[in-house]
């Protein structure tokens, strides 16, 4: 890992304000920062890390994660070569919605991995973090519902720099609908042509 990226993990590891903090402490559980190339193109942003994520410390590597890794490899894009994190870096008490205060305490440390990372690409997984990017980033009269605003890309730019972001649906739409795959995967395409044009 990076020595700032790093840096990142040990303030949200001592983040003892965190309504999470103690129930990580008590169930010897990890917080789950991300993971990837720290320079990557496309910066893909989920949610808030599950059962599985708390216990290794590692983002979408249960259900959603078969199907993120799926979504990835139909089209062609390395897992290795992207950056995969969520907005909350703590698993909330049984996977519930992260309320926008929880949200809100997070999000700096969000904020400083767009940052180092400075990807041309931003792929929101499901609404959270959909609704976060936008807002944050000036496109607040574009959000929609996610239905409305999946699978369209956005121009913002940050740091100086025109960045693409592209909200999706989350993948754990697919974990108990497998038929709602393909749409995840027609979302996904338009993220391939983009990369492919970078
Ligand atoms: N869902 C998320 O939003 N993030 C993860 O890391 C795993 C599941």
């Amino acid at each position: 890992m990076s020595a700032s990226m790093k840096k990142i993990l040990t303030e949200l590891e001592q983040l003892e304000i965190s309504p999470f903090y103690a129930d990580r402490i008590a169930n010897d559980a990890q917080c789950v920062i991300g993971e990837g190339d720290v320079n990557a193109d496309v910066l893909f942003i989920g949610e808030a890390p599950g059962k599985k994520e708390a216990e290794t410390g590692l983002p979408f590597c249960g259900a959603s994660g078969k199907i993120l890794d799926k979504l990835l490899a139909d089209i062609g894009l390395d897992r290795s070569t992207v950056y995969v994190t969520n907005v909350v870096k703590d698993r909330p008490p049984k996977n519930r919605d992260p309320k926008p205060e929880e949200i809100e305490l997070y999000a700096p440390f969000l904020d400083r991995q767009i940052d180092i990372i400075a990807p041309n690409v931003i792929a929101t997984l499901g609404r959270f973090s959909m609704e976060y990017i936008m807002k944050r980033y000036g496109l607040e009269e574009k959000l929609g519902t996610i239905t409305e605003t999946r699978g369209n890309t956005f121009v913002t730019e940050i740091n100086g720099k025109s960045v693409t972001i592209l909200p999706l649906f989350h993948p754990a739409v697919a974990v108990y609908n497998r038929t709602r795959y393909g749409e995840l995967l027609t979302d996904f395409e338009k993220l391939k042509e983009y990369v492919e044009t970078t």
